[in-house]
């Protein structure tokens, strides 16, 4: 499903370089569920941001559900995104003046989906989440825990085969942090494949196979 093969990633600003990626080669296959850990600055988001298509590698190869990232153009890769993986953040990344409702809505008006299949889709999605009372809320209405399940929700829109979650429970209480792993886990089994970033060996503990980033390389 994911495969990487010698990612490097260099961040230019100004004269100065950094490689935050150095040789990175990884196999995510259909319906894994992996844990990503490593330092602060160790190179996990930018993984993970290139993994999800936000970003592009300096060097190497990355083959996504057998299709070559590297040879499709901006517009086919945004396709992509949007179709193919959802994302979850640390701070939600909600809209913040758009409402429970339209925040989830957004990714199918973005794939052009009609009003009655939003309308179901939104409503089944806050029924899965259990917020369908706080449809017309807006982000600063709701808990850190109801933002991250809403986030959820939005991630999930246009049913993407792959979730991709960076620090998803790190902005959240343990009680919170473990419902949203509960709502992950459930997605997993269902057959999502799913590439969650952690600092916490609770939470990484959920999935099946840990990966450890040091100075933008895997240890082995
Ligand atoms: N957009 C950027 N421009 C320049 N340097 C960056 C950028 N994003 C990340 N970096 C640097 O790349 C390294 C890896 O960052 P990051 O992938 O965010 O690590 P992590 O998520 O593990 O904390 C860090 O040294 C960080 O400062
Ligand atoms: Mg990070």
């Amino acid at each position: 499903m994911i495969e990487l093969q010698g990612i490097t990633k260099v961040y230019r600003t100004g004269s100065q370089s950094l490689e935050a990626l150095r040789g990175v080669s990884l196999n995510i296959g259909k319906g894994e569920f992996v844990s990503i850990m490593g330092p602060s600055g160790s190179g996990k988001s930018t993984l993970m941001n290139i993994i999800g298509c936000l970003d592009t590698p300096t060097a190497g190869e990355y083959v996504l559900d057998s299709s070559k990232v590297a040879g499709l153009t901006f517009d086919q890769l945004a396709a992509v995104r949007n179709r193919k993986i959802g994302f979850v953040f640390q701070n939600f990344n909600l809209l913040p003046y758009a409402t429970a409702w339209e925040n989830i809505e957004l990714p199918m008006l973005f794939d052009g989906k009609n009003g009655r299949r939003r309308r179901e889709r939104v409503t089944e999605l806050l029924n899965a989440v259990g917020l369908l009372d706080w449809r017309d809320h807006r982000p600063t209405e709701l808990s850190g825990g109801q933002q991250q399940r809403i986030a959820l929700a939005r991630a999930l829109a246009n049913d993407p085969p792959i979730l991709l979650a960076d620090e998803p429970t790190g902005n959240l209480d343990s009680k919170s942090g473990e419902e949203i792993m509960a709502i992950l886990t459930e997605l997993w089994r269902e057959g999502r494949t799913i590439v969650m970033v952690t600092h916490n060996d609770h939470i990484a503990a959920h999935s099946e196979r840990t990966i450890r980033l040091f100075d933008g390389q895997i240890l082995p």
